[in-house]
């Protein structure tokens, strides 16, 4: 059985071009739009944070981000696995309707996130956002990297397909 914990930060970098002064979608808000930054840590607890209140924790860097940026207090996983709650977090829509339910992707795995689905990059492209995919991607290798982020909405992808600790079984070891 292979261990659902696992450390990589799964993070989004959603950067607006610095030189973009509006979106090329004039129909939305003129509000400035702001860079996104999502951190999606697997076993980081709501209260592991020094901004969070943990008394003894030092995440300094991270305490910064918060006072620079929201903090919010309230926030549901849509699943306490890897690959079914960042599915749900790249789409706003549950696993079990994209597929990617009720366990994880492993490293033999065929499918991945279907390409139909619409994810968050996908949505924010279009708005004048470049888009990176960094760290852990748990939502599909495909045979030729048909899943990885690059074929979701993501300019590019630094990182693994799959858990650090998911290893590759070869057949005849078995
Ligand atoms: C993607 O395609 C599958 C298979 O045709 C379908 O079941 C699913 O509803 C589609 N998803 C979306 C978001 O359109």
């Amino acid at each position: 059985m292979i261990s659902w914990r696992c450390c990589w930060l799964f993070s989004l970098v959603l950067t607006l071009p610095s030189s973009s002064s509006s979106s090329p979608s004039s129909s939305f808000s003129t509000a400035p739009q702001p860079n996104i930054v999502i951190i999606f840590a697997d076993d980081l607890g709501f209260g592991d944070l020094g901004c969070y209140g943990h008394p003894t924790s030092a995440t300094p860097n991270l305490d910064k981000l918060a006072t620079k940026g929201l903090r919010f207090t309230d926030f549901y996983a849509a699943s306490p696995l890897c690959s079914p709650s960042r599915a749900g977090l790249l789409t706003g829509r549950h696993g079990v309707r994209s597929g990617i339910y009720p366990g994880v992707l492993y490293p033999g795995s065929k499918g991945g996130l279907p390409l139909n689905e619409t994810t968050i990059a996908e949505i924010l492209k279009p708005r004048g956002y470049a888009t990176a995919m960094v760290g852990k991607w748990h939502l599909g290798l495909g045979a030729i990297g048909t899943y990885l982020p690059i074929h979701q909405g993501f300019d590019s992808f630094l990182g693994v397909p799959y858990s650090h600790d998911q290893v590759q079984q070869h057949p005849t070891k078995r």
